[in-house]
């Protein structure tokens, strides 16, 4: 993938409801230069993923460069949270579950046999389809839980607190309730405190499954605004079923495909040439909503 350095400025363009081919693509708050302090961040090469016998993944090459968002889109069934499980060392815990191939982070081979995985999850965080707090836990207690879990010392938690519910674009909605459970939230802000849970731990990468597809439509652009602030200092790699989010959050895009064989990526490039001048016409097709 390129870099881009046409990135227009205003995120208040972003229009829910236009058709993916009528909107401002690629609409970031900041351009990529200023976020790309330097071209480290996450890698792949030659992925596969098996489950069983069923070749579910092929030959998955992607660079996701510091601070960037990537959008992985494609329909269902073509592996993209298989690929999304592999950049954080989950798909091997799956009974059945093999890989081949290579994940780098900043460099480091991830699947090395020094490698600690707690390290690595609490490096990769992620964040699920359904927000998933844990609803015996305040709102405080849920955000500070991978600390604990992590034994990570931390000097002042009030601060991490405000920091990362901040961040998330949930501080003002909570700062007042923070000894409620979790659980006492709507579903749009359970999923922004998952992402302040995921923060707390200060990831360089977030993972996250389709976060949006259970909120109503205000939940779901405070999540990318969220997402858009986040991109300062955070690698996202974003799995969405919908188009117009896509073209709104992300700097590049993925396009994954199966179609009865294993998943493969038909085309990655920057979102707005995946969205206005594909090189492949199954991208414009799915893109434009005529298949999947
Ligand atoms: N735990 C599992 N055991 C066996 N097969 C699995 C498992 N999880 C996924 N698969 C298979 O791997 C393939 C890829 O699934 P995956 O969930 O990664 O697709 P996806 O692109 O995320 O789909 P969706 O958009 O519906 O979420 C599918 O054929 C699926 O049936
Ligand atoms: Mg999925």
């Amino acid at each position: 993938m390129e870099t881009s350095q046409n990135k227009t400025s205003n995120p208040s363009l972003f229009t829910p409801g236009k058709m993916p081919a009528e909107m401002p693509i690629g609409t970031r708050s900041t351009s990529l230069d200023e976020r790309m302090v330097n071209m480290s961040g996450l890698q792949t090469k030659g992925i596969h993923a098996w489950f069983g016998s069923h070749h579910v993944l092929e030959d998955i090459s992607l660079d996701f460069p510091s601070n960037t968002v990537t959008g992985l889109i494609g329909p269902s069934g073509c592996g993209k949270s298989t690929f999304l499980r592999m950049l954080n060392r989950m798909h091997e815990f799956i009974p059945s579950a093999s890989m081949a191939g290579e994940v780098f982070l900043d460099g480091e081979e991830i699947y090395a046999a020094d490698v600690d995985v707690a390290a690595i999850r609490l490096q990769v965080g992620m964040v699920f389809q359904k927000p998933n707090p844990f609803p015996s836990m305040t709102i405080a207690e849920n955000v500070l839980a991978g600390i604990k879990l992590a034994n990570i010392k931390v000097k002042d938690k009030d601060s991490l607190l405000e920091e990362c519910l901040t961040r998330a674009g949930l501080w003002k909605e909570v700062k007042d309730r923070l000894k409620l459970s979790g659980a006492s939230l709507s579903g749009g802000q359970q999923q922004r405190l998952c992402i302040a849970r995921a923060l707390a731990v200060k990831p360089k990468v977030l993972l996250m499954d389709e976060p949006c597809s259970a909120l109503d439509p205000g939940s779901t652009l405070k999540i990318e605004d969220t997402i858009h602030e986040l991109s300062d200092t955070i690698t996202v790699v974003i799995v969405t079923h919908n188009m117009q989010q896509a073209a709104r959050v992300s700097d590049y895009c993925a396009f994954f495909l199966s179609d009865g064989h294993p998943g493969r990526i038909v085309e990655a490039d920057r979102t707005d040439v995946v969205f206005t001048s594909p090189k492949d016409q199954r991208t414009a097709d799915y893109v434009q909503g005529r298949f999947g």
